[in-house]
């Protein structure tokens, strides 16, 4: 037997006897360590016989092959027997580490509420940006350039021009422009004001635009629809009220009011929508832009509102205080989950 040969079986019997990982460290750099044995015959290599040489070197590898595999093979062997040790320590009986479940923000649920109650009135839904073009949110709204609501101290203007929009009735337009009548959607979405923050106002607000384009559609068409999503909303026995007003977009323009006894305050009117049917001039402006006469206001002709979500989640839930949607206050949140 050549002495490599030895050394090999010497190793492999060490290697197999480790009883941890220590012991199998200890082995390996005495074999294949910088000073150890397998490597001291790498050295003694250049010492040999040339007609030597050949032979020597292929059993090297061998034994050198030979003894990194079995050191591998224990090394994984210590590996699983520390993992399967680990698993059998876990008690399955024990309770498991419990998932807080979050719940939905009370606007969204008003918000889910409200989509649910449309889409059985076939409205879709429909979008617009935030940041958005003055001539979305006033110009083709025929809201004149002198119109208070176009002041500085009333909306947030960006440096470039455009501004937050301060109602989401731009949907109107965005959507108009898109496609031809006839249209029937709903746009839930954020809406800005520079108004003074206290328990009724905040500058960022929720409403939900509803947009009806049809033949022949009428006032009567606009009360039904409304007087019907309140009676989901609230219960049949809310009763609705509808109040002349004024908005450039619209004519006639009505405000929405609501009363039942099953909500807090219960003998009180609360206003909670702006209404009306679509002024000709707003379809004249979607036609400029869309550069035909799709929007023929001789032809077509229908109704738009804009609900207030945050005044109907605070009549729904007997919420106080508008601030409390947006302060993260769990103890306050809790009470919708
Ligand atoms: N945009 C109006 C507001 O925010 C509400 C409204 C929408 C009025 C649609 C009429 C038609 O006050």
């Amino acid at each position: 037997m050549h002495p490599l040969e030895q050394l090999r079986d010497d190793a492999l019997r060490e290697i197999e006897a480790a009883g941890e990982e220590q012991e199998l460290e200890t082995a390996r750099v005495k074999y294949l360590g910088r000073s150890g044995s397998v490597s001291a015959w790498g050295e003694q290599m250049k010492t040999l016989a040339k007609e030597e040489k050949p032979v020597v070197g292929k059993l090297l590898n061998e034994v050198r092959n030979a003894v990194t595999a079995a050191i591998e093979t224990r090394a994984q062997q210590f590996h699983s027997q520390k993992e399967s040790g680990a698993l059998t320590k876990i008690d399955i009986s024990l309770p498991g580490t419990p998932h807080e479940i979050g719940a939905l923000h009370p606007l969204t649920q008003m918000l889910e509420r409200s989509i649910q109650i449309f889409r059985r009135m076939g409205f879709a839904l429909a979008d617009g940006p935030d940041v958005e073009k003055e001539w979305y949110c006033f110009d083709a709204l025929n809201t004149p350039p002198e119109h208070p609501a176009r002041n500085e101290q009333d909306t947030f203007y960006l440096p470039d021009g455009r501004l937050l929009r301060t109602h989401t009735s731009t949907v109107q337009i965005h959507t108009m422009q898109a496609a031809p009548p006839p249209i029937r959607v709903i746009a839930p979405g954020a809406a800005y004001r520079r108004d003074e923050v206290d328990a009724t106002h905040s500058a960022q607000f929720h409403q939900i635009e509803g947009l009806y384009v049809d033949e022949g559609v009428s006032v009567a068409d606009l009360k039904g629809a409304l007087e019907f999503f309140m009676h989901e909303l609230f219960g049949a026995g809310t009763e609705v009220e509808f109040r002349p007003h004024y908005f450039p977009f619209t004519e006639p323009s009505l405000e929405v009011y609501v009363k039942s006894k099953a909500l807090k305050g219960g003998e009180q009117w609360i206003e909670v929508a702006g209404s009306g049917v679509v002024h000709p001039a707003v379809f004249e402006a979607v036609n400029k832009a869309r550069g035909d006469k799709a929007y023929d206001p001789e032809k077509w002709s229908g109704y738009a509102f804009g609900l207030g979500m945050d005044r109907l989640a605070m009549i729904l839930f007997d919420i106080p205080d508008i601030r409390l949607f947006s302060q993260n206050d769990l103890r306050f949140l809790r009470q919708f989950a």
